[in-house]
């Protein structure tokens, strides 16, 4: 199987399985206990139809949008995650780079494995991905860091104030750093290329805590990361201190009630993202198109509402963006293609979707963004 022979996301999960050692592909594929959320993110979608319009005469399809401010060329971004060069030694740089090369956003992680000055060379919007630590000394650091930076948004994700459950990890030792034991062992001869690049190229680390965070000596789960090091009683105040300090856009990412997106609007913040993240936290979490509409109606927009969780496809997109989401946000989607090719893996799944953004919207009636509406949906259960 070939980077030519990767046509949707299953494709390049199943290529990125084959490059990967075990409990890397599972970090990634994996999500929180019986992993019903992260079943249900894409499920969703199929609760509704589509409803096209025909004889518009829509020759050229304008796919471009604006959010919290930030133009984008496509309705859809990439969102943050962590430690990227685990899953290709290019790591963040060919995110980062075939997000620029598109013209959409991308975010640096808090955990990424590559500095946010680095990734600040590529041209096009970035948001700054934030986890509140415990240690208050790191976070003013981190965000003058940003700000020194020219970051355009800053995404404080609030899901993530403890650990989920992510079994696949305890069952397969997966931790950072990422260390070659006695099964890593077995899992670097299996995928020789994998390891080779691995050790060939810049040592593990996580330049945006700077080596704040002890890890004492040892390797952590992420799990125990989330619940050992981020602050569990991070609250309302909180948000509002960061928006004063931060001065700038700013958003949440992580929001499932609608009366959350209301505070959040009310306190300023540009954007919320409506987000389960990927159903890697609480597993029973509402998928989040299911709770789509009810988060766009309650801000009535004052604010705008991203989604993320569950899209594999352009008619994810479409169906989000009818609802009334802003954009919406890859995870995994492009972190397999990322595993199963680097750069030119990342850009043939971008071009991808967004060919069939394309269609989609064409086959819809819809020139632009704008034209898609609620309209265009029907509920098939009432
Ligand atoms: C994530 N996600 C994430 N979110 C975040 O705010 N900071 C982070 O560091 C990470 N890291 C991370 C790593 C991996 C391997 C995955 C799969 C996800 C969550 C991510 O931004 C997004 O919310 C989800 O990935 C969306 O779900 P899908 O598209 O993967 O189904
Ligand atoms: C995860 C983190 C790091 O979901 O956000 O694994």
């Amino acid at each position: 199987m070939r980077l030519t022979d990767c046509h949707n996301f299953h494709d390049f999960r199943a290529l990125a399985q084959r490059r990967l050692p075990s409990p890397i592909f599972n970090y990634i594929d994996g999500a929180a206990d019986d992993e019903a959320t992260y079943r249900r993110n894409t499920a969703a979608f199929e609760d509704v139809d589509l409803l096209p319009r025909v004889l518009r005469g829509t020759p050229e399809v304008d796919t471009s949008v604006t959010v919290m401010g930030q133009k984008l060329a496509l309705p859809f971004y990439l969102s943050p995650t962590a430690l990227q060069r685990l899953f290709h030694h290019q790591g963040e740089r060919a995110v980062a780079g075939a997000a620029s090369k598109f013209g959409t956003m991308f975010g640096v992680s808090s955990l990424g494995t590559t500095s946010l000055e680095e990734v600040r060379k590529f041209a096009g919007p970035q948001v700054y991905q934030f986890y509140f630590h415990k240690d208050r000394g790191l976070n003013r650091a981190m965000m003058a860091r940003a700000k020194a930076a020219g970051v355009d948004v800053m995404m404080l994700t609030v899901d993530s104030i403890t650990g989920g459950n992510r079994e696949r990890d305890k069952r397969t030792g997966f931790s950072i750093p990422f260390r070659l034991t006695l099964a890593g062992m077995a899992q670097f001869a299996i995928k020789p290329r994998w390891g080779i690049n691995y050790l060939l190229h810049e040592k593990f680390a996580l330049p945006q805590l700077d080596g704040h965070v002890d890890m004492g000596g040892g390797a952590v789960s992420i799990g125990r990361y989330f619940t050992e090091m981020l602050e569990p009683t991070l609250n309302w105040d909180d948000l509002a201190g960061m928006i004063a300090d931060w001065n700038g856009p700013f958003c949440l990412k992580g929001v499932i009630h609608p009366d959350d997106a209301r505070r959040a609007a009310d306190l300023g913040c540009q954007g919320v993202v409506l987000s389960n993240h990927g159903g890697r936290q609480l597993d029973g979490s509402r998928a989040t198109f299911d709770g789509l509409a009810e988060v766009v109606d309650a801000v009535q927009g004052r604010v705008d509402v991203m989604l993320d969780s569950g899209i594999q496809r352009g008619t994810h997109i479409v169906k989000a963006l009818s609802l009334g989401a802003k954009a919406v946000g890859i995870g995994r989607a492009y972190l397999f293609p990322l595993a199963a090719a680097g750069q030119a893996g990342v850009e043939r799944m971008i071009g991808l979707l967004r060919d069939e953004v394309i269609r989609d919207m064409r086959l819809m009636g819809a020139a632009k963004v704008a034209d898609l509406g609620r309209d265009n949906i029907r509920y098939r259960r009432p």
